[in-house]
């Protein structure tokens, strides 16, 4: 069967370990001859409905870094006048070996991987973001040395990266606190269905109560991509929901600070907490480079 990566759960059991622990020895051998090419001879199709940077250079980069050729349709394909995620799979199945999609509704993601005889990697749609989360665990885990035990803040919005948190709560038993303002809340079912699996995930809506001696504490923008003329209500929605300093000064003194980026330095979280010594952003965005030639490797079947 092949190997489609929608959401964390497709990794199955154990399977975001694994993929860590891949994504470390790639990150070691990085540069080395003998860094593993699986991609070699094959191609990736890289398809963007909206923007990105970290997503796009970092696949494309991994792609090359596995042997592969990568081809990124951003913009001016058939499928941006309407054509059929489904049709489109169809067709670019019978030319590369891989596709990662990023896009609106999660429902043409799943309608792509259904009509593709090759497998399917998301890149973020408007109810997950997969990859950057394992770059998050990634970076989690290289700092603090482990993911278990430690306790985990979501400040701001209840969006795709907070959903993909909860389902990595799920996935690992995690501890996970989020404060969201009123009517930005992630779905309940998803919180009771990662409760029912034993993770600890609770909503709450004061941002201090997240942090107080959080390990981990991690916000994104307040309006996200497609999101943009609900820009002004957000913000003041979401005036109270800014890691600042003093959210970091309740939380533990080794807490790792996570954004997923872009950020708005003054909004969602201040320049002196993004750029801070508790920040590890970058790290994490270097992460998205191992992590992602950890997850096509995967769904090529291969391991490092
Ligand atoms: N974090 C992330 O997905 O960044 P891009 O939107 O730049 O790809
Ligand atoms: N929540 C953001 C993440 C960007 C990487 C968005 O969807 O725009």
């Amino acid at each position: 069967m092949k190997r489609d990566l929608i959401t964390l759960a497709d990794l199955g059991p154990g399977g975001i370990e694994r993929l860590l622990d891949d994504a470390a020895r790639f990150e070691r051998l990085r540069g080395h001859a003998d860094h593993p090419r699986p991609l070699t001879g094959k191609s990736a199709a890289l398809l963007f409905d909206k923007a990105s940077t970290r997503t796009r250079v970092s696949l494309e980069v991994a792609v090359v870094e596995l042997g592969g050729h990568p081809i990124v349709v951003a913009g001016g394909s058939q499928m941006a006048r309407g054509e059929s995620p489904a049709d489109t799979a169809r067709t670019l199945a019978r030319y590369v070996h891989v596709m990662t999609y990023r896009t609106f509704e999660t429902s043409r993601l799943v309608e792509l991987a259904r009509a593709s005889r090759v497998p399917v990697l998301n890149a973020l749609t408007d109810d997950a973001h997969p990859m950057q989360i394992l770059a998050d665990l990634y970076t989690v885990r290289a700092v603090r040395g482990r993911l278990s035990g430690l306790s985990y803040a979501w400040v701001g919005d209840g969006n795709n990266m907070a959903r993909s948190w909860i389902e990595a709560a799920m996935l690992l038993g995690l501890e996970l606190r989020l404060a969201c303002p009123e009517g930005y809340d992630p779905p309940q079912a998803e919180i009771d269905r990662a409760c029912a699996a034993g993770a600890r995930v609770t909503l709450v809506r004061d941002p201090r109560a997240a942090c107080e001696g959080a390990d981990v504490v991690s916000t994104d923008v307040w309006a996200s991509m497609g999101q943009e003329a609900e820009a002004a209500r957000r913000a003041a929605a979401f005036a109270e929901f800014r890691v600042t300093r003093s959210h970091v000064a309740i939380a533990s003194p080794e807490v790792v600070v996570l954004h997923c980026l872009p950020a708005h330095r003054g909004e969602e979280i201040d320049a002196d907490v993004l750029d801070g010594p508790r920040s590890f952003v970058w790290d994490e965005a270097e992460a998205r480079l191992h992590t992602s030639k950890a997850a096509l490797a995967w769904a090529l079947s291969t391991s490092p």
